[in-house]
């Protein structure tokens, strides 16, 4: 199979995590005769620095023309004074925009010999295995913006606002991941305050009829954030819009142990995008110690979910990760993510990622997924 991957490593520690997800890659294309072709191009800071503009065209249009995309991360205190717009940020909220990224899914499970750094009792922890379909290319994000200043007092705005359609075919996606999961979907919304979640709520009601297999409930963002606290296993599938999943999904990771686990892949219109959640963590850039587990991870959706090819991503998590990872685990400046997390549980964590990523059989490609309604 032949494919062109472009890499956008982005800044802070995005350059270190892309060259890790990237190595896997390459193995993975070694050991299966597949010919994976990269292209590395700037985005975020890196991009302004380079061109002054976060998201140059030609970046762009190779996303467009792309099979997938691997994105590191984009920001940092060098551009924090720049206005919303001009900022590394707006490079991805543009690229998600451009290529018409609509969906994105962040699978959050408890990794078991990582359960010691959890900062949840155990037996409130209890199984944490749970994904967040998080709509992406709609909402206060990409809502109308501004500000005025009225008899010296400034204001500022950003809007809200979803169409039925826009829901509709995030929570189709949902639905059937739910279908292939444990059949549990929890809608998030604020429909005890705002009209955009009434709509939100209706609309994804209308469609359980079309899923009678999957178990519907609805939670209003605020009790999802404390549920998620406090009983964090009940979840199997949770549907947001594009700033409530934003919110919670940082919520979620911090429950497994450290954000820099956690995976994400978006799907569109045009090719798909892989990146890890975490931030650019400016602090650890350069000191090898940014945790390459969510950046490992995503390229391991970008081969099954992007390819179709499962046998691979397998393969990936028992040999090439493993060899990736023992080699990272027997350098103890590997200490990652957060501070208990030593080179030993560092160790543990990538077989229990091996583990976790052999188990993501029953997840489906995006293409049946897509085809099975
Ligand atoms: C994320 C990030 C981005 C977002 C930022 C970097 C724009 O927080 O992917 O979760 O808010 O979507
Ligand atoms: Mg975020």
């Amino acid at each position: 199979m032949k494919k062109t991957i472009v890499l956008l490593s982005g800044d802070g520690i995005g350059p270190e995590v892309t060259r890790a997800a990237a190595a896997v890659l390459r193995e993975s294309a070694h050991e299966f005769n597949h010919q994976f072709e990269f292209a590395e191009y700037p985005l975020g800071g890196a991009a302004i620095d380079a061109t002054g503009t976060p998201l140059p065209n030609e970046t762009l249009d190779a996303c467009r023309k792309a099979d997938a995309v691997f994105l590191g991360a984009v920001g940092g205190p060098k551009w924090d004074a720049l206005p919303v717009g001009k900022r590394p940020e707006s490079g991805l909220l543009g690229l998600r925009k451009g290529l018409g990224l609509y969906v994105n899914v962040r699978p959050v499970k408890l990794l078991e010999p990582l359960r010691g750094i959890s900062p949840l009792k155990a037996d409130r922890l209890g199984d944490l295995d749970l994904e967040i379909v998080r709509e992406l290319a709609g909402g206060m994000y990409f809502g109308e913006r501004g500000n005025t200043t009225e008899k010296g007092v400034e204001r500022a705005w950003d809007t809200e606002s979803y169409s039925t359609p826009e829901i509709e075919r995030i929570a189709t996606f949902a639905y059937a991941r739910a279908e292939n999961r444990s059949r549990r979907l929890c809608s998030v919304d604020k429909a005890n305050v705002l009209t955009s979640s009434q709509l939100w709520r209706r609309t994804v009601t209308a469609m359980s009829s079309v899923y009678p297999t999957v178990k519907l409930e609805h939670m209003y963002v605020d009790n999802a954030a404390m549920q998620l606290t406090l009983r964090p296993a009940q979840f199997d599938v949770l549907l947001s819009s594009n700033m409530f999943g934003d919110i919670l999904s940082d919520a979620a990771a911090a429950l497994v142990g450290s954000i820099g686990l956690i995976p994400s892949a978006s799907f569109g219109s045009s090719a798909p995008l892989f990146e890890p959640i975490h931030g650019s963590a400016p602090s650890l850039a350069g000191t090898d110690s940014a945790n390459p587990i969510g950046s490992i991870l995503s390229a391991t959706m970008m081969l099954r979910d992007a390819f179709g090819l499962s046998l691979e991503a397998d393969s990936c998590s028992r040999k090439s990760c493993e060899k990736r990872c023992s080699a990272l685990s027997n350098t103890p400046s590997a200490t990652v993510g957060v501070s208990s997390f030593t080179f030993t549980i560092l160790q543990a964590g990538l077989l229990a990622t091996n583990a976790y990523l052999l188990r993501g059989k029953r997840t489906q490609t995006v293409r049946r997924l897509a085809g099975s309604r």
